[in-house]
């Protein structure tokens, strides 16, 4: 079989060898791929969940920043202008309270966002003309892959005469968790730590594990167990219909890692096209595809693992909601 029509529209070349890879090398849909075409929407519709508790989490995640902005600020030199850059920015709407609260206190020198998927970047766009008409014009939306050498562009040096003569300060900014999905946030975390500057300040935002309300599937995988929509939307991309797999949600000690993957009922194989050259990846009844991931790590490896990567904690605030935090670090002297 060979994906579905929309696979091969949505894809580069590059992307579609990055998926082939992965698939071959370890057995996984590369999540950040699902973000681009209807897996856009589909996130966006997981924005707004049923599950209460949810809800609430995801609303404290969004305020993170707004809630600490004057700590953040302290971690900058006094009337120092702040740059904010964006990786990954989905549809904003965390970092649109800090970007008003800079803008209230005359301290923003400008926003950069720079995200895989066309469709979160056009959104950004829509919801930054919103809620900032005067300013959003000036704000620039990239498409590229953070975590490759568009970071660089990214992260490059402003042109535009400084603002009120000091050189900004830059806010590097990783919301919502999106370090965590990568199966390497200490490789992702690294190449983030050589492109910032002494002065610049990275800003996480997470679900960290606290030892409360850990999900009921740590202890046994789940088959058929919570699962978004949008975790599936790699394999329908490649025209794997849902009734030849389960899905199973579970929790992998050795990696600390919660994941939801696809365990096939079924013989699968699946040829590409990557430019002129023509890979085939299959899979028999009992292997599995992982298709998302996410480090469950307690506060104190999400600080260790910083400080490996070259990174000092400088915040460390929790949420209302304990599991979720905001984390500054700077580049470790
Ligand atoms: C979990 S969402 C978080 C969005 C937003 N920061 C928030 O907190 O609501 C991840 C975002 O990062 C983008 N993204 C994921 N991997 C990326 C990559 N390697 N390069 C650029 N953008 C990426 C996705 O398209 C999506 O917009």
């Amino acid at each position: 079989m060979t994906p579905s029509g929309s696979f091969s529209r949505l894809y580069s070349t590059a992307q579609v060898g990055a998926i082939v890879d992965a698939l071959s090398r370890r057995a996984e849909f590369p999540y950040e791929m699902t973000y681009l075409g209807d897996g856009s929407e589909m996130w966006r519709d997981g924005e707004a969940p049923s599950n209460p508790a949810h809800a609430s989490m995801l609303a404290d995640l969004d305020t993170l920043l707004t809630r600490h902005a004057e700590q953040l600020l302290a971690l900058a030199p006094l009337s120092t202008p702040v740059q904010i850059v964006d990786l990954g920015p989905g549809t904003t709407r965390p970092v649109r309270g800090l970007i008003r609260h800079l803008l209230d206190g005359a301290r923003l020198a400008g926003y950069r966002a720079i995200d895989i998927s066309a469709e979160l970047l056009e959104l950004a766009g829509e919801n930054l003309r919103t809620d900032f008409p005067d300013h959003a014009a000036g704000f620039e939306l990239c498409r590229g892959d953070f975590t490759g050498p568009d970071l660089a562009r990214a992260l490059a040096a402003d042109d535009t005469p400084a603002h009120g003569g000091a050189d900004p300060v830059r806010f590097v900014i990783l919301a919502g968790g999106t370090l965590y999905n990568f199966p390497d946030p200490a490789q992702v975390l690294r190449h983030v730590r050589r492109a910032m500057d002494d002065r610049d300040v990275l800003l996480l935002t997470l679900r960290i594990d606290t030892g409360v309300d850990r999900p009921p599937f740590m202890d046994q995988v789940s088959v058929g167990g919570p699962h978004k929509p949008q975790q599936l939307a790699g394999l329908d991309l490649l025209a794997i219909d849902r009734s030849w797999y389960v899905t199973e949600t579970g929790f992998d000690r050795s990696r600390s890692e919660v994941f939801v993957r696809a365990r096939f009922l079924e013989p699968v194989a699946v040829t590409f096209d990557v430019g002129p050259e023509q890979r085939t990846v299959s899979f028999e009844p009992g292997d599995t595809v992982l298709v998302w991931r996410y480090l469950y790590h307690d506060g104190a490896a999400v600080a260790e693992q910083l400080k490996r990567c070259g990174l000092q904690v400088r915040l460390f605030e929790h949420g209302r909601d304990s599991q979720v935090v905001l984390v500054a670090a700077t580049p470790a002297r």
